[in-house]
């Protein structure tokens, strides 16, 4: 897979994706990342990526120009390269998406900042509108590194043999039967610690019943953290 992120802010992204899996990922070849800086598609002196909004009201709105030019560069060798740009006003970003975009050939993710992207980039160039979540980011950089870093994980052969992401949260519905649910808890060693003990079935040795205590923990989890997971 390649991925492309276009920001104003590339070290944002760089740190956090140069670490741990996502760095062993590029150096596996699994995947390309490469994070951009959006003027270096500016053309003016000042390298100029925002302007007042038509209208009026408060902040800056991104031009079109530097986002229409980016694309354009960076679909020249994939023109199906999918578009998305990362935005508060997206569709909720959840596992099931992570894992239809884990199929993708090549992302091109466009990050917003102050006030918003001019439409005219979501309605010629953007084929998904993000967000990771009911809160605002100062700009998209952030979010664009969560929704690189949770695709990646699912590429084959990225987690390594013994993770498996039908064994954690979210699961896959389709592969599991049942909704997603979150994962219940986790303990490792001392079985005794400040007074409080690790569940005797843990210690059993019993696979079944291990893994019948481990879905009902999970259930009681969602329940109590997540009840709409429930209903979906
Ligand atoms: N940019 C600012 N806030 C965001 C969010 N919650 N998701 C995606 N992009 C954003």
């Amino acid at each position: 897979m390649k991925v492309d992120i276009v920001t104003i802010f590339p070290e944002m992204c760089l740190g956090p994706l140069n670490e741990s899996i996502m760095k062993r990922a590029q150096e596996a070849g699994k995947v390309s990342i490469a994070a951009h800086d959006l003027r270096d598609w500016t053309t003016d002196k000042h390298r100029k990526v925002d302007d007042i909004p038509y209208g009026g009201g408060q902040g800056m709105v991104m031009k079109p120009e530097p986002f229409f030019a980016a694309v354009r560069d960076l679909k020249r060798d994939s023109p199906n390269a999918r578009v998305i740009l990362m935005t508060p006003q997206g569709k909720r970003f959840d596992q099931a998406t992570a894992r239809g975009l884990s199929h993708e050939e090549h992302l091109i993710i466009l990050c917003g900042h102050y006030e918003g992207v001019d439409h005219r980039v979501v309605e010629a160039l953007v084929d998904l509108e993000l967000s990771i979540g009911d809160y605002v980011l100062t700009n998209g950089a952030i979010a664009a590194t969560v929704v690189v870093d949770a695709v990646v994980r699912l590429l084959p052969g990225v987690l390594g043999d013994e993770r498996s992401p039908e064994e954690e949260s979210f699961a896959d519905p389709e592969t599991t039967g049942y909704p997603p649910l979150l994962e219940g808890p986790h303990y490792t060693r001392p079985p005794e610690f400040e007074g409080m003990t690790v569940p005797e079935v843990l210690l059993s040795g019993h696979h079944g019943n291990i893994s019948d205590w481990r879905h009902e923990q999970a259930i009681e989890r969602t329940r109590a953290n997540r009840p709409d997971l429930l209903d979906s």
